[in-house]
């Protein structure tokens, strides 16, 4: 069974593949390459040892999307493919809701046009704003603080209007936390060319000396040690859950969001303990302003997706920050 997966180069959606593909499914890429890089299609080769068909294009190009799924018989689809930069959507927002909708916009289209109506969307916990409690739930209030997080708040909002339109779609939101990690091969993960702006990217390049020393934004939150507390989880189990909701949606039609968390939330500076004393590497800081938007404390509630998808986070911390330096140690 043929699953087509938009992104399927980048970080999370790259895991995904592999975990597809050792699950018996057939994966279609379609990825731009504008955050990844071609040779990852050789290294999910590598690691499963099964083929992969790569299209490089835009899902914003009908013409491209239609001649996808003219030659390839696709059962469903996980859409990964979005710009993710916070920061940069503050000073692009056009870029962000053009590029992120309007490729949405386009792969819905062409799924209808040829009766698929099967879809994985990669929403993010950004859709919940400021919490007001902890941990969060699937039915807390959303909203956004950043283009980014509209993007995908208003993406949600779309499928769910599809779905009230015909209801034969079969729609999986799933709400991520923080994911960080990498395959044990230390053949997939994440290495942004730019300065990085998530903390476990910082961390690691300040462990390898590219950088000289990690801004901590902030200790006087109301947190355990005044640092941002957020739910970490290895992206290895985050791509399980693809596979997971995969199941779901080919089974059950309607729509439905999950948290995709481990419930725990780490402090930065537990972090940055963890990966010292896993790694035995030093990795210097300095205690900086606040990051503008940041919240104090963000953690799941991910017993939904555990009743629904029958998924839970199996891996802990120590893990997350070893595959995380190995990737980096494998690539520099
Ligand atoms: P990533 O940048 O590594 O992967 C996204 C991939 O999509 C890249 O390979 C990029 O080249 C591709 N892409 C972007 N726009 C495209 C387009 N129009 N057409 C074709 N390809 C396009 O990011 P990731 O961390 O793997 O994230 C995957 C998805 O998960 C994104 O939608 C992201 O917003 C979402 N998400 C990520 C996080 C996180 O912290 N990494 C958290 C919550 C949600
Ligand atoms: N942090 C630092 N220094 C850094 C980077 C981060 O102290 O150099 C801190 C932040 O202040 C925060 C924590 O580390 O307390 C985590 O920050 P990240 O940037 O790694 O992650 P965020 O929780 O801010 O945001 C990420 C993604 C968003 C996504 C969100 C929820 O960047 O796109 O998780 O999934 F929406």
């Amino acid at each position: 069974m043929k699953i087509l997966v938009t992104g399927g180069t980048g970080y999370i959606g790259s895991h995904t593949c592999v975990e597809l593909l050792d699950n018996g499914y057939e994966v279609v890429i379609v990825d731009n390459l504008s955050n990844s890089k071609r040779e990852v299609v050789d290294h999910i080769k590598e690691i499963t040892k099964k083929d992969v068909r790569f299209y490089e294009g835009d899902v914003c190009d009908k013409t491209l999307m239609t001649k996808v799924f003219t030659e390839n018989d696709i059962a469903a689809v996980i859409h990964f493919a979005g710009l993710k930069a916070v920061g940069e959507s503050v000073k692009k927002p056009l870029l962000y809701y053009r590029n992120n909708i309007d490729s949405t916009l386009t792969l819905c289209e062409v799924m209808s046009e040829f009766g698929c109506k099967k879809i994985v969307f990669s929403s993010s916990a950004t859709v919940y704003g400021s919490p007001k409690s902890l941990p969060i739930k699937e039915d807390f209030p959303l909203s956004t603080t950043n283009p980014y997080g509209s993007t995908k708040l208003y993406i949600e909002g779309i499928l769910r209007d599809l779905y009230t339109s015909d209801n034969e779609w079969s729609i999986a939101l799933l709400r991520y936390f923080n994911p960080i990690g990498a395959h044990k091969s230390g053949l997939i993960g994440e290495n942004p060319n730019d300065v990085p702006n998530n903390l476990m990217p910082y961390i690691v390049k300040v462990a390898t000396k590219e950088l000289e020393i990690l801004n901590i934004y902030g200790n006087d939150y109301d947190t355990k040690d005044g640092t941002g507390v957020r739910d970490y989880i290895h992206v290895v189990d985050l791509a399980k859950a693809h596979v997971k909701a995969i199941e779901k949606i080919l089974r059950d039609r309607g729509v439905d969001a999950y948290n995709l968390g481990t419930g725990h939330g780490y402090s930065v500076l537990e972090i940055v303990e963890t990966f010292k004393r896993v790694n035995g590497v030093d990795v210097p800081y300095r205690i900086v302003d606040r990051r503008p938007g940041d919240i104090a404390a963000c953690y799941a509630d991910s017993s939904y997706a555990k009743e629904k998808l029958g998924w839970t986070a199996e891996k802990e911390i120590d893990e997350m920050c070893a595959d995380s330096f190995n990737f980096i140690k494998k690539n520099r």
